[in-house]
């Protein structure tokens, strides 16, 4: 059998989706597996899940200093660990064009929109005020600018009337946990194509 790829997820909340991902690799016929997590808060909620679950859990802690100690530490962790492949997941802080040319391998990110609409944080807000039926999530690659590079997968929700920022908040979430697990197993096994679409 073919040597599993090493996933690192890199979270700084929740980590409803890092959770999402975990599970899938924990099937035997998962190209990846979760090897290291990593929080830039040492009180994410994540971070318990990771280490309930016996998964090797890192915090670089999020004002340990510069940018550029931030990554050196990030890098190190990646190297030592022999990362081939970076999700972020809810991961707040923004890496550098430098960070992002250092690592070779692919880094992805999950975002709560239909890219390129609604860049940036409050993207529920967003949708509801633009009027449109629809909304959903993206998965892409990552690259120095925020929110842009290569779609890989999206996932679209419908407006509902009454809805309000929680309740769109808590459908789109509910797809990324779909979507996010479907496009890691394509990027792992180079089948980066077509977008995935996901319609609810
Ligand atoms: C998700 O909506 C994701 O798209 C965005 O941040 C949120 C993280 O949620 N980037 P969680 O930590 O995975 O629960």
């Amino acid at each position: 059998m073919k040597r599993k790829k090493k996933v690192a997820i890199l979270i700084s909340g929740k980590g409803s989706n890092m959770r999402a991902l975990i599970e899938d690799m924990k099937n035997a016929d998962h190209p990846g597996e979760a090897t290291l997590i990593i929080s830039d808060k040492k009180t994410a909620e994540g971070v318990v899940y990771a280490k309930q679950h016996n998964l090797k859990t890192r915090i670089i802690d999020q004002n340990i200093g510069s940018q550029s100690d931030f990554e050196h530490q990030l890098a190190v962790l990646i190297k030592e660990n022999k990362i081939d492949l970076i999700c972020l997941a809810g991961f707040m802080k923004i890496l550098s064009g430098k960070f992002l040319k250092d690592f070779e391998q692919i880094i992805i990110n999950i975002h709560p929109s239909i890219l390129p609409l609604f860049k940036g944080l409050q993207t529920h807000k967003k949708a509801l005020n633009s009027g449109m039926a629809l909304h959903g999530a993206t998965v892409h690659e990552v690259t120095s600018d925020v929110d842009e590079g290569r779609i890989l997968g999206q996932a679209i929700v419908p407006i509902l009337s009454d809805d309000t920022e929680e309740t769109l908040r808590h459908r789109v979430l509910q797809v990324e946990h779909k979507l996010y697990p479907i496009v890691l197993r394509r990027v792992l096994a180079g089948k980066t194509g077509n977008p995935v679409l996901l319609v609810d």
